[in-house]
């Protein structure tokens, strides 16, 4: 029989956790019982979600972390394990993009921001988190990536690259680790409605181009930050899974198929 709640006495970072796809992972880990703790920069939007999460009932907090600093990495890790004595589930879902526009165009400073944030932001999460993880015998990570991995979207070349990047950390990590109990899954959202969308597409994202837009997945709409997180759940909870690991799941309505 399914537990009532699926993610129950587990404690999740989420990185990012405080605005879009990263909000709706917080919001329905804690509806599932899991303890939650949000590592981002956005400090005010992060803590308003705090505040309203508790007062329902739920268990979050909020770690002020830039996961671009080793340093954040193991303030935020000594907290939890202080807080919460333990961490089951760690999402990097943080991410960012420079507005589209030609390859030539791209700075120096753009391309070192971009892959400081999607990849080394990961790479300073295992570094902090995979020694407790493997002290433990346990752990489950879920890296988001972007279906632009499955067709590169022009304009965009060095974040195409740095997501290709997540999904190769994701294989690797789960290459490397599994045999100790640790396992690694990606999620590939397709185009969501949310703080980076205009950076994306290039030009502001109007209502008319998200109606537009709804109609390239087969399934006629975006993809929301709720289908983000049920993707996230599946791979957290192991009452669906506790043996899939090195996977990465399309969440796009089809868009790629
Ligand atoms: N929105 C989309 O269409 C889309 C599609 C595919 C993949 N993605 C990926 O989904 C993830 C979430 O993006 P989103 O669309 O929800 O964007 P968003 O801007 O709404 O949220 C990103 C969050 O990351 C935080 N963040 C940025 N830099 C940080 C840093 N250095 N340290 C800590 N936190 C930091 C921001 O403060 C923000 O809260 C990203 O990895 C993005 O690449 C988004």
């Amino acid at each position: 029989m399914a537990p009532q709640k699926l993610l129950d006495g587990l404690v999740a970072l989420v990185t990012g956790g405080a605005s879009g796809f990263g909000e709706g992972i917080v919001r329905l880990f804690a509806e599932q019982g899991a303890k939650v703790v949000i590592l981002d920069i956005g400090e005010d939007q992060a803590q308003a979600i705090v505040y309203e999460l508790n007062q329902s009932g739920y268990t979050s907090t909020f770690i002020k972390t830039d996961i671009t600093k080793a340093a954040d990495w193991k303030n935020a890790t000594d907290k939890t394990l202080a807080k919460f004595s333990k961490i089951d589930i760690l999402v990097n879902n943080a991410g960012w993009t420079y507005r589209r526009k030609d390859s030539l165009e791209v700075t120096e400073a753009e391309y070192d921001r971009i892959f400081d944030i999607n990849v080394k932001g990961i790479y300073n999460s295992i570094n902090a988190i995979m020694p407790h993880f493997l002290k433990q015998g346990s752990g489950s990570i879920i890296n988001i990536s972007s279906c632009v991995t499955s067709k590169p979207t022009t304009g965009l070349l060095y974040y195409n690259a740095t997501k290709g990047a997540v999904d190769l950390l994701t294989r690797g990590l789960a290459a490397e680790y599994s045999s100790k109990g640790i396992r690694v899954n990606g999620i590939s959202p397709s185009l969501g409605n949310t703080a980076l969308v205009s950076e994306f597409v290039g030009v502001e994202f109007t209502k008319e181009m998200a109606e537009r837009q709804a109609t390239e997945a087969p399934i006629q709409r975006m993809v929301t930050p709720k289908d983000i997180a049920k993707g996230c759940l599946f791979y957290a909870t192991p009452y669906f899974n506790e043996f899939q690991t090195g996977g990465l799941l399309r969440v796009d309505g089809g868009q790629y198929c």
